[in-house]
């Protein structure tokens, strides 16, 4: 008898939950969706039956088992404690609970035994966290990394599908020599490339370049790891990429890392050299797999011990929604 919730009903990350709850025939009893007050009454199908979404409040966690959210962080700050008090297990995509001591932080090919450790709230990382590392666990295991320098290039779709639809809407507007539409972000999105949109800190970083150096250190449970990163914004619907040189302690060779990564859960290595074929977003978009190629020696670091590759996960899937699903099955296991 698992009854679930999930708050954000309407959103990008709400709509994929319902993708792959229907996909992995999660085993749930019962559903409840919730969105603001804007959504509340509307209705909707999910498996064969009519729902109405129903405006989230602090009563609607009475009765639930499992509530998924994604609904922002200020919702998740104010109801993922409500809910946990009424007794749900709340597994949250926002960054409120990620660095609280008393909160796991988990990716399920890396870390499930924090699972249990929860005290109502599980947090899911940051996208470009998840969609970086899960990869690369396997190899820190057996070859501790020392340093990582992390270049993102990353989608639309962790703006929310209002920046989506600003992206497809600006590409017309832009083609169409029309002035563009910006709310989403204060840049254009269409033909262009930005720094990522979150607020810059005093040291020059921003939150979300941060966010990936912390997420990654509470994860791997290794604060050792020196960790620099840039993150950007491009014009992609919904898969991210990520440009990863890796400085491991011992040597190791770019067939060591293929072999490795190659067996690695929720990895696939796309590393085609003869016909210039590697991981791209509109591969990686829809896919539960991370793609993984360009695997290749950094001969500026000394002794072998340096390599570069470049990613692409899917931001909606693998970043949030799968993530999360993936940290309730384990719940209900
Ligand atoms: P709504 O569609 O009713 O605004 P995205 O990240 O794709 O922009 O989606 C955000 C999700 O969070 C949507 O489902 C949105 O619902 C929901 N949401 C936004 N504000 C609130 C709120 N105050 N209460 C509950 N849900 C909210």
């Amino acid at each position: 008898m698992t009854k679930v919730a999930i708050a954000g009903v309407t959103g990008a990350v709400g709509q994929e939950f319902l993708e792959l709850l229907a996909e992995r025939k999660f085993p749930a009893t019962s559903y409840k969706m919730l969105a603001s007050a804007r959504s509340a009454g509307k209705k909707m199908t999910f498996l064969g039956k009519e729902y109405v979404i129903e405006e989230l409040t602090e009563k609607s966690f009475d009765g639930i088992d499992i509530a998924l959210f994604s609904a922002g962080g200020s919702i998740s700050k104010k109801y993922a404690p409500i809910a946990a008090k009424a007794g749900c297990v709340v597994v949250d995509n926002s960054s409120a609970f990620r660095m609280d001591a008393n909160t796991p932080l988990v990716v399920p090919e890396i870390n499930p035994e924090k699972i249990k450790e929860h005290k109502g709230i599980i947090a899911n990382p940051n996208c470009s966290t998840i969609i970086g590392i899960t990869p690369l666990w396997p190899l820190h295991k057996i070859n501790p990394i020392k340093r990582l320098v992390v270049s993102t290039y990353q989608a639309v779709s962790g703006a929310g599908a209002q920046a989506m639809e600003e992206l497809k809407v600006q590409a017309r507007e832009y083609l169409d020599g029309k002035e563009v539409t910006k709310k989403a972000f204060i840049h254009q999105c269409a033909f262009n490339v930005f720094s990522h949109n979150s607020d810059i800190d005093e040291n020059g970083y921003n939150v979300e370049e941060m966010k990936l150096v912390h997420e990654t250190h509470k994860i791997f449970g290794d604060d050792s790891i020196a960790i620099t990163c840039t993150c950007v914004r491009v014009p992609v619907l919904r898969a991210h990429c990520e440009s990863i040189n890796i400085e491991f302690t011992n040597p190791i060779t770019p067939e060591e890392v293929t072999a490795i990564v190659s067996k690695a859960p929720g990895v696939k290595v796309v590393d085609d050299r003869k016909n210039n074929y590697f991981p791209m977003p509109l591969d990686a978009s829809g896919q539960d797999d991370i793609l993984v190629g360009r695997i290749r020696q950094d001969n500026s670091i000394a002794g072998n011990r340096g390599i570069n590759l470049f990613l692409s996960g899917d931001q909606i899937r693998k970043g949030a929604a799968l993530n999360a699903i993936q940290i309730a099955e384990l719940l209900i296991k």
